[in-house]
Order: structure tokens, then C-alpha cells, then sequence
């Protein structure tokens, strides 16, 4: 039986394996420091699936060990941002969190696949690849399929046309300096450029950047949590099901894209072995300078942590 690990027991995790259960891929076990909030939202969860109509099993537990031998480990423990605050602010509090949580993943779960979602991203999937010490196609994080939507969502809003019918692409790194690419964007096919203005699309980017702080803006406290469950379950099912669907996320890089030794958000064949080939986009030389930049302040940050 397929056993599937959710590290954290907050907005994201919880979300995340309500969605899971759903979909009956295996037994969940969901962990969290705070004592009995796993057990008492697994619990939870368990009777929903009479309602519902699942019959997944969920534990909830404060025990590390009881991760041991899951398939896949997703981790979403640590801050989440408050009004103001960039992903990248979270660095020293949530980079302690992810050195913990990877020790005893590499410790209880040595074969899994690890997700990572836990900001600021790119850098958190850093600390987990050097920690475990997997490969790296074992190791990667969720941001661009999250990015990716809110693009989509933002184009079928304004084409009023349906979500289904909107191809999105966004690139880069988790952040400010994320890459939404309008020109592999598309709409049944038909390129952006070809269906909205320069500026209008220019608008659309600039509100795809800031998705996440909008959100956080309007609720005050944390961050969101519906459209990142929905991502990661995304990812799940590719590997799961072996789908080798091409989806954006952040992946380590060994010279695609001109990048070498970070995480940076690329379109990736993802299947039951994880990441099993990058995709690299015809970019153009602004885009081309705009990656650099994003990959900089990657850079920056592992430099910063020195792990
Ligand atoms: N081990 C397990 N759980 C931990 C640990 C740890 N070492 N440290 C913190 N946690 C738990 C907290 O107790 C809390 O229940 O992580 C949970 C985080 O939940 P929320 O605060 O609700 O945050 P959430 O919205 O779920 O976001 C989690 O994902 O999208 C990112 O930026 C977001 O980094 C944040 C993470």
C-alpha cells in the first residue's frame, strides 16, 4: 500500500491530505510538532471519509517514526508569511524547520520522494536536497504549478473563457522575480500575444507576481493554502499514477537554463521516479536577463545559509 507522509499540520498540510483522501492514493500519515493537533485533524478527516465516500487511512502523530518507509514525504511545516512580509523573510525561522524535518526524513524514509513546499522555496528545496542527501530527481518543490494557475486563472477571467482551456506558463524563482511567460502561454492553442493587449497582459503578470501577497494582504494572517494543496496533489498524482505529465516546479538544476547547483522553476517530466527530464523554453533576451536575475538572488540566499 502506497504510504504518503504530510510534514506540518497547518493550512497547507491539512488541506493538502483532506485532498489526498479524497482521492484514495494510499494510507497518510501527517505529522506536526504541536501535540494533538495532527491526531485531532486526522481524526477529523477519518470521519469525513463516511461521509464522503473514502476509506483512506490517516494517523496523525508527533512521532517522526511514523513516517517510516513512505513513498513520498511532503513537507509544508514552518512560518507562514504575514502582511508584508516576502517568502524570502522566512528564511533563518523556516530554514531550521526544513534541517530538522530532513534529518528524520533521511533517517525514517531514505527512499521517499520529497516535495517540498515550505517558503522561500527554491532555497528550502536546497537545504532539503544537501540534508537528505538524495538525488536530486528525489527531491523537488512545489511553486510554478501554484504560479502557473493563478496566471491561468487571471487570463480566463479576463477572455471569460473557461480554466480547463487556458495553457499557463510561469518560470523562475518562487518570488518576486518569478517569470510568467506569455508567449507559451495559450488559450486552445492560440498564443496571448495573439489575444489580449500588451498592456493587459502586462497587468496580468504583474498581478501573477504578487498572487501570494494579495492573499495574504486580504487575510491578515497566513497565507494561502486551497490553490498550494491543489498544486501538490498534482505533482502526486503525476508520480503516483507514473503520468510523466510536464508540470512547472522547482527543480534542481545541472546547466539547463545557463544555471548550475540551485532550484529555480522550470517545466519538468515528472513521474514515478520523480523528476525524470527538464524542459527548456525558447526564451527571449529580456527573459533571458530576467532568469539571471531571479537566479541571483537564489544564489544569494544558499550563499547566506552556507550549508
Ligand atoms: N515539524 C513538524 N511541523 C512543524 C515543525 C516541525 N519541526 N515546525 C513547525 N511545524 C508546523 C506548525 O506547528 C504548523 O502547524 O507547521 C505548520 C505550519 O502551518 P501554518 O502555520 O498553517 O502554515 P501553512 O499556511 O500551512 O504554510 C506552511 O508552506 O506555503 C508555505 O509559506 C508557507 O512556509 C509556509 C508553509
Amino acid at each position: 500500500m502506497t504510504k504518503i507522509s504530510v510534514i506540518g499540520a497547518g493550512n497547507v498540510g491539512a488541506t493538502t491530505v483532506q485532498r489526498l483522501a479524497e482521492m484514495e492514493f494510499g494510507n497518510i500519515v501527517l505529522v506536526d510538532i504541536v501535540e494533538g493537533l495532527p491526531q485531532g485533524k486526522a481524526l477529523d478527516l477519518m470521519q469525513a471519509g463516511s461521509i464522503v465516500g473514502y476509506d483512506t487511512k490517516i494517523k496523525g502523530s508527533n512521532d517522526y517514526a511514523d513516517i517510516v518507509d513512505s513513498d513520498i514525504v511532503i513537507i509544508t511545516a514552518g512560518a507562514a508569511r504575514k502582511p508584508g512580509m516576502s517568502r524570502a523573510d522566512l528564511i533563518n525561522i523556516n530554514t531550521k524547520i526544513m534541517k530538522d524535518v530532513c534529518e528524520k526524513i533521511k533517517q525514517y524514509a531514505p527512499k521517499s520522494i520529497v516535495i517540498a513546499v515550505t517558503n522561500p522555496l527554491d532555497v528550502m528545496t536546497y537545504v532539503a536536497l544537501k540534508v537528505t542527501g538524495f538525488e536530486p530527481n528525489r527531491v523537488f518543490g512545489m511553486s510554478g504549478i501554484l504560479d502557473t494557475g493563478r496566471f491561468a486563472s487571471f487570463i480566463a477571467d479576463e477572455l471569460a473563457c473557461s480554466k480547463r482551456d487556458v495553457e499557463a506558463m510561469v518560470i523562475g524563482g518562487h518570488g518576486d522575480q518569478m517569470l510568467p511567460l506569455p508567449q507559451h502561454s495559450s488559450v486552445f492553442g492560440t498564443p496571448l500575444p495573439e489575444l489580449l493587449g500588451e498592456n493587459v497582459i502586462a497587468g496580468l503578470v504583474e498581478r501573477t507576481i504578487h498572487g501570494g501577497a494579495e492573499i495574504v494582504a486580504l487575510l491578515k494572517q497566513g497565507s494561502a493554502f486551497y490553490a498550494p494543496s491543489a498544486a501538490i496533489v498534482q505533482m502526486v498524482e503525476s508520480i503516483l499514477r507514473d503520468e510523466k505529465r510536464i508540470l512547472p516546479v522547482s527543480a534542481y538544476l545541472e546547466g539547463e537554463y545557463g544555471q548550475k547547483g540551485i532550484y529555480f522553476g522550470v517545466p519538468a517530466k515528472i513521474g514515478c521516479d520523480g523528476i525524470e527530464g527538464i524542459i527548456e523554453l525558447e526564451l527571449t533576451e529580456e527573459q533571458k536577463q530576467a532568469l539571471k536575475e531571479s537566479s541571483a538572488s537564489i544564489k544569494g540566499s544558499i550563499e547566506y545559509l552556507n550549508i
